[in-house]
Protein backbone atom coordinates (compact mmCIF):
# COMPACT_ATOMS: atom_id res chain seq x y z
CA UNK A 1 0.00 0.00 0.00
CA UNK A 2 3.20 2.33 0.92
CA UNK A 3 4.65 2.04 -2.97
CA UNK A 4 1.10 2.36 -4.27
CA UNK A 5 0.60 5.78 -2.80
CA UNK A 6 4.25 6.86 -3.49
CA UNK A 7 3.16 5.85 -6.97
CA UNK A 8 -0.17 7.05 -7.57
CA UNK A 9 -0.94 10.91 -8.13
CA UNK A 10 -3.58 12.05 -5.33
CA UNK A 11 -6.46 12.22 -7.55
CA UNK A 12 -5.85 8.50 -9.24
CA UNK A 13 -5.63 7.35 -5.24
CA UNK A 14 -8.80 8.89 -5.09
CA UNK A 15 -10.81 6.71 -7.79
CA UNK A 16 -8.76 3.37 -6.81
CA UNK A 17 -9.46 3.45 -3.32
CA UNK A 18 -13.45 4.42 -4.63
CA UNK A 19 -12.89 1.59 -6.45
CA UNK A 20 -11.68 -1.11 -4.06
CA UNK A 21 -14.69 0.07 -1.51
CA UNK A 22 -17.30 -0.54 -4.51
CA UNK A 23 -16.25 -3.61 -5.01
CA UNK A 24 -16.04 -4.67 -1.40
CA UNK A 25 -19.88 -3.40 -1.27
CA UNK A 26 -20.61 -5.48 -4.15
CA UNK A 27 -19.80 -8.56 -1.63
CA UNK A 28 -21.93 -7.43 0.73
CA UNK A 29 -25.36 -9.11 0.82
CA UNK A 30 -28.35 -8.89 2.65
CA UNK A 31 -30.52 -11.72 4.05
CA UNK A 32 -33.66 -10.97 6.22
CA UNK A 33 -35.10 -13.77 7.94
CA UNK A 34 -38.91 -13.50 9.43
CA UNK A 35 -40.67 -16.05 11.44
CA UNK A 36 -43.84 -16.56 13.92
CA UNK A 37 -41.49 -16.67 16.88
CA UNK A 38 -37.77 -16.33 17.71
CA UNK A 39 -36.37 -17.75 20.87
CA UNK A 40 -34.36 -15.45 23.22
CA UNK A 41 -32.05 -17.11 25.22
CA UNK A 42 -30.44 -14.71 26.50
CA UNK A 43 -34.02 -13.24 28.27
CA UNK A 44 -35.77 -17.10 28.38
CA UNK A 45 -38.20 -15.52 26.10
CA UNK A 46 -40.01 -16.02 22.96
CA UNK A 47 -40.27 -13.42 20.86
CA UNK A 48 -42.87 -13.18 18.55
CA UNK A 49 -42.63 -12.16 14.59
CA UNK A 50 -38.93 -11.19 14.72
CA UNK A 51 -36.86 -9.91 10.99
CA UNK A 52 -33.42 -10.35 11.12
CA UNK A 53 -31.53 -8.62 8.89
CA UNK A 54 -28.13 -10.30 8.31
CA UNK A 55 -25.19 -8.55 6.82
CA UNK A 56 -22.45 -11.17 5.16
CA UNK A 57 -21.80 -13.68 8.24
CA UNK A 58 -23.55 -10.96 11.06
CA UNK A 59 -27.57 -10.22 12.44
CA UNK A 60 -27.06 -6.66 12.16
CA UNK A 61 -30.56 -6.20 13.13
CA UNK A 62 -33.41 -7.30 14.87
CA UNK A 63 -37.00 -5.95 14.89
CA UNK A 64 -40.84 -6.33 14.76
CA UNK A 65 -42.24 -7.37 10.97
CA UNK A 66 -43.58 -4.54 9.99
CA UNK A 67 -40.96 -1.99 11.72
CA UNK A 68 -39.06 -2.48 8.51
CA UNK A 69 -38.90 -2.40 5.03
CA UNK A 70 -37.88 -5.47 3.08
CA UNK A 71 -37.22 -4.55 -0.32
CA UNK A 72 -38.97 -6.70 -3.20
CA UNK A 73 -35.95 -8.26 -4.46
CA UNK A 74 -33.90 -8.79 -1.56
CA UNK A 75 -32.93 -12.18 -0.59
CA UNK A 76 -36.12 -12.96 2.09
CA UNK A 77 -36.28 -16.40 3.81
CA UNK A 78 -40.24 -16.01 5.43
CA UNK A 79 -40.44 -18.63 7.28
CA UNK A 80 -44.38 -19.07 8.50
CA UNK A 81 -45.38 -21.13 11.12
CA UNK A 82 -41.85 -21.55 11.91
CA UNK A 83 -39.77 -20.72 15.36
CA UNK A 84 -35.95 -19.11 14.83
CA UNK A 85 -33.42 -20.40 17.60
CA UNK A 86 -29.54 -19.83 17.87
CA UNK A 87 -27.55 -22.85 16.06
CA UNK A 88 -27.18 -24.94 18.72
CA UNK A 89 -23.95 -26.67 20.75
CA UNK A 90 -22.86 -29.55 21.40
CA UNK A 91 -20.36 -29.74 23.48
CA UNK A 92 -19.35 -33.66 23.19
CA UNK A 93 -19.37 -35.40 19.94
CA UNK A 94 -16.57 -37.75 18.19
CA UNK A 95 -17.42 -37.34 14.66
CA UNK A 96 -14.12 -39.51 13.64
CA UNK A 97 -16.38 -42.05 15.45
CA UNK A 98 -18.40 -45.12 13.77
CA UNK A 99 -21.61 -45.42 15.96
CA UNK A 100 -21.90 -48.86 13.65
CA UNK A 101 -18.39 -49.86 14.92
CA UNK A 102 -17.99 -50.58 18.75
CA UNK A 103 -15.20 -52.83 20.22
CA UNK A 104 -13.44 -55.10 17.81
CA UNK A 105 -15.19 -54.38 14.88
CA UNK A 106 -13.53 -50.21 15.48
CA UNK A 107 -9.88 -51.70 14.84
CA UNK A 108 -10.44 -52.39 11.43
CA UNK A 109 -10.89 -48.31 10.83
CA UNK A 110 -6.89 -46.56 10.24
CA UNK A 111 -6.86 -43.17 10.91
CA UNK A 112 -7.30 -41.73 7.64
CA UNK A 113 -10.43 -44.14 7.49
CA UNK A 114 -12.02 -42.38 10.03
CA UNK A 115 -11.02 -39.09 9.41
CA UNK A 116 -12.82 -39.22 5.77
CA UNK A 117 -15.86 -40.75 7.90
CA UNK A 118 -15.88 -37.56 10.01
CA UNK A 119 -16.68 -36.01 6.80
CA UNK A 120 -20.18 -37.19 6.39
CA UNK A 121 -20.61 -37.06 10.02
CA UNK A 122 -19.65 -33.31 10.52
CA UNK A 123 -22.18 -32.50 7.14
CA UNK A 124 -24.86 -34.69 9.12
CA UNK A 125 -24.47 -32.65 12.38
CA UNK A 126 -24.79 -29.48 10.63
CA UNK A 127 -27.87 -30.60 8.59
CA UNK A 128 -29.58 -31.68 12.38
CA UNK A 129 -28.96 -27.72 13.14
CA UNK A 130 -25.65 -27.59 15.56
CA UNK A 131 -23.45 -24.92 14.21
CA UNK A 132 -21.00 -25.37 16.83
CA UNK A 133 -19.07 -28.89 18.52
CA UNK A 134 -16.48 -29.52 20.47
CA UNK A 135 -15.04 -32.82 19.48
CA UNK A 136 -14.09 -34.53 23.15
CA UNK A 137 -11.24 -37.12 21.73
CA UNK A 138 -10.30 -38.62 18.40
CA UNK A 139 -7.54 -41.28 17.47
CA UNK A 140 -4.01 -39.93 15.99
CA UNK A 141 -5.62 -36.25 15.27
CA UNK A 142 -8.05 -36.82 13.00
CA UNK A 143 -10.70 -34.59 14.23
CA UNK A 144 -7.93 -31.76 14.34
CA UNK A 145 -7.72 -32.30 10.46
CA UNK A 146 -11.35 -32.15 9.85
CA UNK A 147 -11.40 -29.24 11.92
CA UNK A 148 -9.22 -27.29 9.35
CA UNK A 149 -10.78 -28.59 6.27
CA UNK A 150 -14.13 -27.24 7.37
CA UNK A 151 -12.32 -23.78 8.28
CA UNK A 152 -10.73 -24.44 5.13
CA UNK A 153 -13.62 -25.00 2.89
CA UNK A 154 -13.32 -27.99 1.73
CA UNK A 155 -15.68 -29.85 3.85
CA UNK A 156 -19.01 -28.83 4.93
CA UNK A 157 -19.82 -29.23 8.73
CA UNK A 158 -19.88 -27.22 12.06
CA UNK A 159 -17.36 -24.84 13.87
CA UNK A 160 -15.32 -27.51 15.54
CA UNK A 161 -13.73 -27.04 18.94
CA UNK A 162 -10.96 -30.32 19.25
CA UNK A 163 -9.38 -32.15 21.84
CA UNK A 164 -7.13 -34.44 20.06
CA UNK A 165 -6.58 -37.37 21.61
CA UNK A 166 -7.62 -37.80 25.26
CA UNK A 167 -5.28 -38.05 28.12
CA UNK A 168 -5.61 -41.46 29.72
CA UNK A 169 -3.47 -43.48 32.48
CA UNK A 170 -2.09 -46.74 30.93
CA UNK A 171 -5.07 -49.14 30.42
CA UNK A 172 -7.38 -46.51 31.20
CA UNK A 173 -10.59 -45.43 30.00
CA UNK A 174 -8.82 -43.42 26.86
CA UNK A 175 -5.97 -46.20 25.82
CA UNK A 176 -6.91 -49.05 23.96
CA UNK A 177 -7.02 -52.01 25.81
CA UNK A 178 -8.50 -54.18 23.28
CA UNK A 179 -5.25 -56.69 22.58
CA UNK A 180 -3.36 -58.73 23.90
CA UNK A 181 0.32 -56.90 25.25
CA UNK A 182 2.25 -58.78 22.08
CA UNK A 183 0.67 -56.33 20.18
CA UNK A 184 2.19 -53.22 22.26
CA UNK A 185 -0.86 -51.24 21.46
CA UNK A 186 -1.07 -47.87 23.32
CA UNK A 187 -3.16 -44.89 22.46
CA UNK A 188 -2.00 -41.61 21.70
CA UNK A 189 -3.33 -39.74 25.13
CA UNK A 190 -1.37 -42.20 27.41
CA UNK A 191 1.06 -40.41 29.59
CA UNK A 192 1.13 -41.70 33.67
CA UNK A 193 2.73 -38.71 36.30
CA UNK A 194 2.18 -35.17 36.68
CA UNK A 195 5.13 -33.96 34.21
CA UNK A 196 4.48 -36.85 31.45
CA UNK A 197 0.81 -35.07 31.35
CA UNK A 198 1.66 -31.84 31.28
CA UNK A 199 3.85 -33.15 28.35
CA UNK A 200 1.04 -34.43 26.65
CA UNK A 201 -1.05 -31.55 27.10
CA UNK A 202 1.69 -29.43 25.20
CA UNK A 203 1.96 -31.73 22.20
CA UNK A 204 -1.58 -31.67 21.84
CA UNK A 205 -1.55 -28.05 21.94
CA UNK A 206 1.50 -28.51 19.23
CA UNK A 207 -0.55 -30.25 17.36
CA UNK A 208 -4.17 -27.49 17.19
CA UNK A 209 -5.66 -28.74 19.99
CA UNK A 210 -8.75 -26.01 21.30
CA UNK A 211 -9.18 -28.00 24.20
CA UNK A 212 -7.86 -30.89 27.00
CA UNK A 213 -9.37 -33.76 27.16
CA UNK A 214 -8.80 -36.48 30.02
CA UNK A 215 -10.47 -39.70 31.28
CA UNK A 216 -11.06 -39.20 34.88
CA UNK A 217 -12.42 -42.64 36.03
CA UNK A 218 -12.92 -45.57 33.96
CA UNK A 219 -15.81 -46.07 31.41
CA UNK A 220 -18.68 -48.19 30.02
CA UNK A 221 -17.07 -48.23 26.47
CA UNK A 222 -13.54 -49.36 27.57
CA UNK A 223 -12.85 -53.24 28.15
CA UNK A 224 -11.27 -53.88 31.39
CA UNK A 225 -12.40 -50.58 33.27
CA UNK A 226 -14.33 -49.85 36.34
CA UNK A 227 -16.54 -47.52 35.54
CA UNK A 228 -17.05 -45.91 39.21
CA UNK A 229 -13.43 -45.74 40.00
CA UNK A 230 -11.00 -43.09 39.82
CA UNK A 231 -8.28 -43.06 37.20
CA UNK A 232 -5.89 -40.22 37.33
CA UNK A 233 -4.56 -39.41 40.49
CA UNK A 234 -5.38 -35.84 42.10
CA UNK A 235 -2.02 -34.75 41.56
CA UNK A 236 -2.01 -35.68 37.73
CA UNK A 237 -5.62 -34.62 37.28
CA UNK A 238 -4.24 -30.98 38.97
CA UNK A 239 -0.78 -30.59 36.82
CA UNK A 240 -3.50 -31.42 33.75
CA UNK A 241 -5.78 -28.57 34.34
CA UNK A 242 -3.00 -26.25 34.90
CA UNK A 243 -1.11 -27.05 32.37
CA UNK A 244 -4.77 -26.25 29.81
CA UNK A 245 -5.07 -23.16 32.24
CA UNK A 246 -1.66 -22.02 31.04
CA UNK A 247 -2.02 -21.94 27.80
CA UNK A 248 -5.74 -20.61 27.54
CA UNK A 249 -7.41 -23.76 27.16
CA UNK A 250 -10.67 -24.92 28.23
CA UNK A 251 -10.35 -28.44 29.73
CA UNK A 252 -12.98 -31.47 29.92
CA UNK A 253 -12.67 -34.34 32.07
CA UNK A 254 -14.36 -37.79 31.51
CA UNK A 255 -16.02 -39.28 35.17
CA UNK A 256 -18.64 -41.25 35.96
CA UNK A 257 -17.10 -42.83 39.30
CA UNK A 258 -17.92 -39.72 41.81
CA UNK A 259 -14.23 -39.91 43.69
CA UNK A 260 -13.26 -39.14 40.16
CA UNK A 261 -15.60 -36.65 39.55
CA UNK A 262 -14.80 -34.58 42.81
CA UNK A 263 -11.04 -34.99 42.07
CA UNK A 264 -11.98 -33.40 38.83
CA UNK A 265 -13.80 -30.82 39.95
CA UNK A 266 -11.36 -29.86 42.71
CA UNK A 267 -8.41 -29.64 39.75
CA UNK A 268 -10.56 -26.90 38.08
CA UNK A 269 -11.61 -28.94 35.20
CA UNK A 270 -14.09 -26.39 32.75
CA UNK A 271 -16.67 -29.79 32.55
CA UNK A 272 -17.03 -32.79 33.82
CA UNK A 273 -18.91 -35.05 30.93
CA UNK A 274 -21.46 -37.83 31.98
CA UNK A 275 -21.05 -36.98 35.43
CA UNK A 276 -23.00 -40.13 36.20
CA UNK A 277 -22.73 -41.21 40.12
CA UNK A 278 -23.10 -37.43 41.58
CA UNK A 279 -23.60 -37.64 45.49
CA UNK A 280 -24.62 -34.00 47.85
CA UNK A 281 -20.85 -33.16 48.25
CA UNK A 282 -19.58 -33.04 43.76
CA UNK A 283 -23.02 -31.39 43.68
CA UNK A 284 -21.94 -29.11 46.18
CA UNK A 285 -18.25 -28.61 44.85
CA UNK A 286 -19.40 -28.15 41.41
CA UNK A 287 -21.68 -24.69 42.43
CA UNK A 288 -18.61 -23.86 44.38
CA UNK A 289 -15.99 -24.12 41.83
CA UNK A 290 -18.23 -23.18 39.00
CA UNK A 291 -17.86 -26.83 37.16
CA UNK A 292 -20.45 -27.22 34.06
CA UNK A 293 -21.94 -30.75 33.85
CA UNK A 294 -22.34 -32.17 30.61
CA UNK A 295 -24.06 -35.11 30.94
CA UNK A 296 -24.61 -37.38 27.73
CA UNK A 297 -28.60 -38.66 28.77
CA UNK A 298 -29.96 -39.63 25.47
CA UNK A 299 -26.96 -42.55 24.90
CA UNK A 300 -28.01 -45.13 26.93
CA UNK A 301 -31.36 -45.57 24.63
CA UNK A 302 -29.10 -46.57 21.43
CA UNK A 303 -26.43 -48.57 23.34
CA UNK A 304 -28.95 -50.94 25.09
CA UNK A 305 -31.52 -51.07 21.44
CA UNK A 306 -28.52 -50.96 19.42
CA UNK A 307 -25.14 -51.65 21.16
CA UNK A 308 -24.96 -55.63 20.86
CA UNK A 309 -25.40 -54.97 17.06
CA UNK A 310 -22.53 -52.45 16.53
CA UNK A 311 -20.16 -54.19 18.71
CA UNK A 312 -20.49 -53.08 21.80
CA UNK A 313 -18.96 -55.91 24.35
CA UNK A 314 -20.98 -57.83 27.17
CA UNK A 315 -19.05 -56.45 29.70
CA UNK A 316 -20.01 -53.04 28.41
CA UNK A 317 -23.75 -53.48 27.77
CA UNK A 318 -23.98 -54.30 31.66
CA UNK A 319 -22.09 -51.60 33.22
CA UNK A 320 -24.42 -49.47 30.80
CA UNK A 321 -27.29 -50.91 32.60
CA UNK A 322 -26.31 -49.79 35.87
CA UNK A 323 -24.84 -46.60 34.60
CA UNK A 324 -27.89 -45.27 32.54
CA UNK A 325 -30.33 -45.11 34.95
CA UNK A 326 -28.24 -43.46 37.45
CA UNK A 327 -27.08 -40.94 35.29
CA UNK A 328 -30.72 -40.00 34.68
CA UNK A 329 -31.48 -39.47 38.47
CA UNK A 330 -28.12 -37.58 38.41
CA UNK A 331 -29.30 -35.41 35.87
CA UNK A 332 -32.36 -34.63 38.00
CA UNK A 333 -30.36 -33.70 41.03
CA UNK A 334 -27.90 -31.69 39.54
CA UNK A 335 -30.51 -29.87 37.72
CA UNK A 336 -32.62 -28.64 41.03
CA UNK A 337 -29.49 -27.64 42.42
CA UNK A 338 -28.89 -25.52 39.91
CA UNK A 339 -25.33 -26.81 38.92
CA UNK A 340 -24.15 -25.10 35.15
CA UNK A 341 -25.16 -27.21 32.41
CA UNK A 342 -23.77 -27.63 28.85
CA UNK A 343 -25.69 -30.28 26.73
CA UNK A 344 -23.15 -32.88 25.45
CA UNK A 345 -24.57 -36.10 23.80
CA UNK A 346 -21.52 -37.91 23.22
CA UNK A 347 -22.73 -38.59 18.98
CA UNK A 348 -20.33 -40.82 17.66
CA UNK A 349 -21.32 -43.58 20.19
CA UNK A 350 -25.14 -42.91 18.70
CA UNK A 351 -25.59 -42.13 15.06
CA UNK A 352 -24.30 -38.59 14.32
CA UNK A 353 -27.20 -35.95 13.38
CA UNK A 354 -29.50 -37.24 16.27
CA UNK A 355 -28.13 -35.30 18.89
CA UNK A 356 -31.11 -33.26 19.14
CA UNK A 357 -32.68 -35.54 20.38
CA UNK A 358 -31.47 -35.15 23.95
CA UNK A 359 -33.20 -31.82 24.04
CA UNK A 360 -36.59 -33.72 24.98
CA UNK A 361 -35.08 -36.10 27.59
CA UNK A 362 -33.47 -32.90 28.93
CA UNK A 363 -37.13 -31.98 30.07
CA UNK A 364 -38.20 -35.64 30.73
CA UNK A 365 -35.06 -35.39 33.82
CA UNK A 366 -36.00 -32.31 34.86
CA UNK A 367 -35.04 -29.30 32.53
CA UNK A 368 -37.50 -26.39 31.73
CA UNK A 369 -37.81 -26.21 27.82
CA UNK A 370 -36.19 -23.04 27.79
CA UNK A 371 -33.02 -24.41 30.11
CA UNK A 372 -32.13 -27.12 28.10
CA UNK A 373 -32.52 -24.45 24.78
CA UNK A 374 -30.18 -22.55 26.75
CA UNK A 375 -27.65 -25.91 27.72
CA UNK A 376 -27.57 -26.32 23.94
CA UNK A 377 -26.97 -22.39 23.19
CA UNK A 378 -25.63 -19.59 25.74
CA UNK A 379 -24.54 -21.86 28.46
CA UNK A 380 -21.78 -23.60 25.61
CA UNK A 381 -21.24 -19.84 24.48
CA UNK A 382 -20.63 -18.52 27.62
CA UNK A 383 -18.29 -21.75 28.63
CA UNK A 384 -16.25 -21.39 25.93
CA UNK A 385 -15.71 -18.00 26.35
CA UNK A 386 -17.54 -17.27 22.71
CA UNK A 387 -20.50 -15.55 23.57
CA UNK A 388 -19.59 -12.24 22.36
CA UNK A 389 -19.88 -13.93 18.66
CA UNK A 390 -22.31 -16.77 19.48
CA UNK A 391 -24.85 -18.38 21.58
CA UNK A 392 -28.21 -15.80 21.30
CA UNK A 393 -29.82 -14.09 18.03
CA UNK A 394 -28.50 -11.21 19.35
CA UNK A 395 -27.28 -7.58 17.52
CA UNK A 396 -24.05 -8.08 16.58
CA UNK A 397 -23.57 -11.64 16.24
CA UNK A 398 -22.88 -14.39 13.98
CA UNK A 399 -25.25 -15.25 11.67
CA UNK A 400 -25.37 -18.90 13.09
CA UNK A 401 -29.55 -19.54 13.29
CA UNK A 402 -32.02 -22.96 12.99
CA UNK A 403 -35.77 -22.97 12.50
CA UNK A 404 -38.39 -25.47 13.55
CA UNK A 405 -41.69 -25.75 12.64
CA UNK A 406 -43.94 -24.93 15.63
CA UNK A 407 -43.30 -23.96 19.12
CA UNK A 408 -40.30 -25.66 20.41
CA UNK A 409 -40.76 -24.72 24.32
CA UNK A 410 -44.38 -26.93 23.83
CA UNK A 411 -42.60 -29.88 21.72
CA UNK A 412 -39.24 -29.87 22.59
CA UNK A 413 -39.25 -33.03 19.79
CA UNK A 414 -38.80 -30.61 17.38
CA UNK A 415 -35.73 -29.76 17.78
CA UNK A 416 -34.87 -33.07 16.71
CA UNK A 417 -35.99 -32.27 12.88
CA UNK A 418 -35.04 -28.75 12.01
CA UNK A 419 -36.48 -27.55 8.93
CA UNK A 420 -33.50 -24.04 8.24
CA UNK A 421 -30.03 -24.38 8.94
CA UNK A 422 -27.87 -21.00 8.66
CA UNK A 423 -24.02 -20.94 9.50
CA UNK A 424 -22.45 -17.95 9.45
CA UNK A 425 -25.14 -16.14 7.50
CA UNK A 426 -25.36 -18.70 4.81
CA UNK A 427 -28.12 -21.06 4.47
CA UNK A 428 -27.00 -24.42 4.39
CA UNK A 429 -30.31 -26.16 4.94
CA UNK A 430 -33.75 -25.11 3.40
N1 LIG B 1 -18.22 -42.80 26.28
C1 LIG B 1 -18.95 -43.14 27.44
C2 LIG B 1 -18.28 -44.28 28.17
O1 LIG B 1 -17.86 -45.17 27.52
C3 LIG B 1 -20.37 -43.47 27.09
C4 LIG B 1 -21.27 -43.59 28.24
C5 LIG B 1 -22.66 -43.75 27.76
N2 LIG B 1 -23.62 -44.08 28.76
C6 LIG B 1 -24.28 -43.20 29.44
N3 LIG B 1 -25.20 -43.63 30.25
N4 LIG B 1 -24.08 -41.93 29.33
O2 LIG B 1 -18.21 -44.29 29.35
Amino acid sequence: MLNLMHFLPLNKLTIFAALLSISFLSYSKTLYVSADAMVDVKNGKLVKSPVLVIENDTIVKIVKQGKVDIPVEADHLDLQGQTLLPGFMDMHVHLTSDPTKHGYKRLSSSIPRQALFGVTSAKKTLMAGFTTVRNLGATGYADIALRDAINDGDVIGPRMFVAGPSLSITGGHCDNNLLPPEFKVTATGVANGPWAVRQKVRENIKYGADVIKFCATGGVLSKGTKVGAQQFSQEEMNAIVSEANLRGLVSAAHAHGTEGIKAAIKAGVTTVEHASFLDKEAIKLAKKYGTYFSMDIYTTEYILSEGEKAGILQESLDKERVVGGKQRESFRQAVKAGVKMVFGSDAGVYPHGDNGQQFSRMVQFGMTPMQAIQAGTINPATMLKIDGKLGSLSEGKLADIVAVKGNPLEDMLLLADVSVVIKDGKIVKQ
